[in-house]
């Protein structure tokens, strides 16, 4: 009889044997998600292969590196040559799914990959709209193993879209009103991805809509950000052409400006309220909270001289 191991490194190792995933493809590496993923492959020593455009990007990863490009189909086939699965992402610039997260799955699934975990959105399911749509749709209707992971709105947001406006003016500035939004740490996304790809039959087939556990308001955000940096912080809510002027200024593509504003805008109206209980019953545990990924990346929002 084999015995599993007790503590958890060894256990996920030991699941990779068993399940015989020999390679992971990782995609989105340096992002908010993919990153944590890399972080929690390495620290189980399950063998990973990174693909970005930047090949030295990939490599500074500390597992195997290709360069790797949605956008340039000769890079598909050499980066998932004798890998297993595939934890994929789309990355935000990328609109038209069809011509290259789907034509890399053919790509994939050719070279024997059996398992695709990939993060899409809360609601993509009956969205058309939205580029993650396409790619659902293609996992479905084709042969191979998928689990797709539909998350919320990020809590990395913070650290990314409005990290310029909270540095130089101690401020929040959406277009949220007063809408209450169940953020989701990424590093919780990256954690259940890793599940799914090393334990590929719990997950097969799986759709999992996932958010935090504690839905709240721009206010509240404020209010935590500004007891973690010890200055003030404050929300602005941005009027839907104030909001838009704003990101011309910081030189926004204008489609992203668009999408930006319906994202935000869809927040006054609930669209990210709804608390989903599937994640800490995933992870086994609570996921981060708010306070808790302030805190870790706190030295994000410090000005120079704090
Ligand atoms: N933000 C939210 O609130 C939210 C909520 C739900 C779902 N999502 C979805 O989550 C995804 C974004 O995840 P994230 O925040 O982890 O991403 P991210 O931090 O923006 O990172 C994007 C990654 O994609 C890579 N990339 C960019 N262009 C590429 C290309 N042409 N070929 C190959 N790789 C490329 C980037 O690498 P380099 O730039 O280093 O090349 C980077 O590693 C999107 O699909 C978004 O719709 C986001």
């Amino acid at each position: 009889m084999i015995i599993p191991p007790s503590d958890s490194a060894s256990y996920a190792v030991f699941y990779n044997l068993l399940q015989r995933i020999a390679m992971i493809f990782v995609t989105g590496a340096s992002g908010n998600v993919g990153a944590a993923v890399v972080e929690r492959l390495r620290d189980r020593q399950i063998p990973f292969r990174v693909g970005l455009r930047n090949l030295e990007r990939a490599q500074q990863t500390g597992g195997e590196a290709v360069r790797f490009d949605f956008l340039d189909a000769r890079t598909y086939r050499t980066a998932v040559q004798g890998c297993d699965a595939v934890f994929l992402l789309r990355p935000p610039a990328i609109a038209d799914t069809r011509k290259t997260l789907n034509p890399f799955l053919e790509v994939a699934r050719q070279e024997g990959v059996r398992q695709v975990v990939f993060v899409s959105v809360a609601g993509a399911a009956d969205n058309r709209i939205v580029p993650h749509y396409g790619v659902e749709q293609h996992l479905m209707q084709n042969p191979g193993g998928w689990t797709i992971l539909r998350p919320g709105f990020f809590a990395q947001n913070l650290g990314g879209a409005y990290r310029t406006d909270i540095v130089e003016n101690d401020r929040l500035f959406v277009p949220a009103g007063q809408g209450l939004v169940a953020f989701i740490d990424g590093r919780d996304i990256a954690e259940v991805a890793v599940k799914a790809l090393l334990e590929p039959d719990a997950h097969t087939g799986q759709s999992y809509t996932l958010t935090g556990s504690e839905a709240m308001s721009f206010d509240q955000v404020a209010a935590l950000l500004s007891e973690e940096l010890d200055r003030t912080i404050v929300y602005k809510p941005a009027s839907i052409p104030g909001y838009g002027f704003h990101l011309l200024r910081r030189r926004m593509p204008i489609a992203q400006i668009a999408i930006q504003t319906i994202l935000h805008v869809g927040l006054r109206y609930g669209q990210a309220e709804a608390v989903d209980d599937t994640l800490p019953k995933l992870l086994g545990h609570p996921p981060h909270s708010m306070r808790d990924y302030l805190h870790d990346f706190r030295s994000l929002w410090l000005r120079s001289s704090h």
